[in-house]
């Protein structure tokens, strides 16, 4: 067991690593977190920030010394700056599970050798593949690069095969997956955690919807039947003991108008579906980080009560600095800000939490709040 006091080492500086880390100081551990950026939104709240490439191998192995664990906050670390941290400090999720879940293709692969449904999808590396995958998965679908998307970045809806030439001249160069586009009749996601002992819990289902791709709103637990909520428990059970995780994964779902459950993709880390459970459950997804990585038990993941949360992007700051006060004036919301200095449109510059006597009045809640930064 890492106890408090230790020192915890995250790579990337995001806001979840932000959260984490003040999860992990309320419960006496000290963090450092080492990424290609300085001022960050994990640095403002960690200990120590170190700037430095992820190629910088020194660099990497002097962070490493210092600390007792390694998470990360951030998928996209190179998988050779893992493997220089992991000869001096565990690093937890493994870089198996990082590996993995980093690649569009390998991810789904995966699953799919698994018998975890997944969304039918085809690989591509080249302009022919590229419309042979369109051809073999049918049109509408969503082409989107293997790697390093986030947010809807790096994806193009194809409406017939057609169109393979213009995806490629734009995406081309790099492996790519096309996906059938699902009619969806709503999207779903499991955050669930795994202890060194292999103790599993899990949040209940989060229902999230999204706007230009990114998560807007998220409301939990979601309104389904129990079926699909059983369905999506025993899905995100299997792929925690598949990959022998250890640590905080999400597992975001679709269900399509015709009832079908399927795995659009997974999360290695907190994930931003689950940033209600900071002021809605009785264990954030944080602090439940923390206590994975460290092998301490698990906590309870029950919800406080019903509730909603409405991300902030920076479109919201185009008239001038949003009115904090009008959001912080209703009832049981809660403001949360990254510490970004510049708001950029479609950038996560923080969110709200809202929370109610039903998943509806959260909603209407946390809606309301929003709309308030606006007056
Ligand atoms: N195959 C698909 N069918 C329908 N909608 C999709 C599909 N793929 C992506 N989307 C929409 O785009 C969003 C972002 O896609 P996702 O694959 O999760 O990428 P990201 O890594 O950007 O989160 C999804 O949550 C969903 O709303
Ligand atoms: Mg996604």
């Amino acid at each position: 067991m890492i106890g408090p006091g230790a020192v915890l080492g995250v790579l990337g500086s995001g806001q979840l690593g932000r959260m984490f880390t003040i999860a992990a100081r309320r419960m006496g551990y000290r963090v450092h977190t080492f990424s290609p950026d300085s001022d960050t939104p994990t640095g403002q709240v960690a200990d120590v920030e170190v700037t430095a490439s992820y190629a910088d191998v020194d660099a990497l192995r002097a962070f490493a010394s210092r600390v007792a664990v390694v998470t990360f906050e951030f998928e996209n670390v190179p998988s050779a700056a893992t493997s220089v941290i992991e000869a001096l400090a565990p690093v937890r999720p493994s870089p198996h599970a990082l590996h993995i879940s980093q690649q569009r293709a390998r991810e789904k692969q995966f699953l799919a050798d698994r018998g975890f449904p997944t969304v039918p999808f085809a690989v591509a590396s080249s302009r022919e593949e590229l419309a042979a995958a369109l051809a073999r998965i049918g049109t509408p679908a969503i082409v989107k690069t293997a790697e390093s998307g986030y947010d809807g970045k790096g994806q193009h809806a194809a409406a017939s095969a057609n169109d393979a030439d213009r995806i490629w001249t734009t995406l081309g160069g790099q492996a790519l997956v096309v996906e059938k586009r699902i009619n969806l009749q709503a999207e779903l996601s499991v955050v669930a955690a795994r202890g060194l002992d292999g103790q599993v819990v899990q949040y209940p289902l989060f229902e999230n919807r999204h706007r230009n791709h990114i998560l807007d709103l998220t409301t939990a637990p979601a309104a389904v039947p129990t079926a699909i909520r059983e369905q999506a428990t025993g899905i995100a059970r299997g792929i925690l003991e598949a990959l022998e995780y250890v640590g905080v994964l999400c597992i975001e779902f679709f269900l399509s108008t015709d009832g079908e459950l399927m795995v659009n993709e997974l999360a290695p880390r907190p994930h931003n579906s689950g940033h209600l459970t900071f002021d809605a459950a009785v264990t954030s997804q944080f602090e439940q980080q923390v206590r994975a990585i460290c092998g301490l038990p698990l906590g309870s993941p029950e919800l406080l009560r019903p509730a909603a949360m409405a991300n902030l992007l920076g479109d919201l700051w185009a008239e001038g600095e949003p009115d904090w006060a009008g959001a912080c004036r209703l009832p049981d919301v809660k403001l949360h800000l990254y510490g970004k200095v510049t708001p950029k449109a479609g950038r996560k510059m923080g969110h709200l939490t809202a929370m109610g006597r039903t998943v509806l009045e959260a909603q209407d809640r946390v809606i309301a709040a929003r709309d308030a930064l606006l007056r």
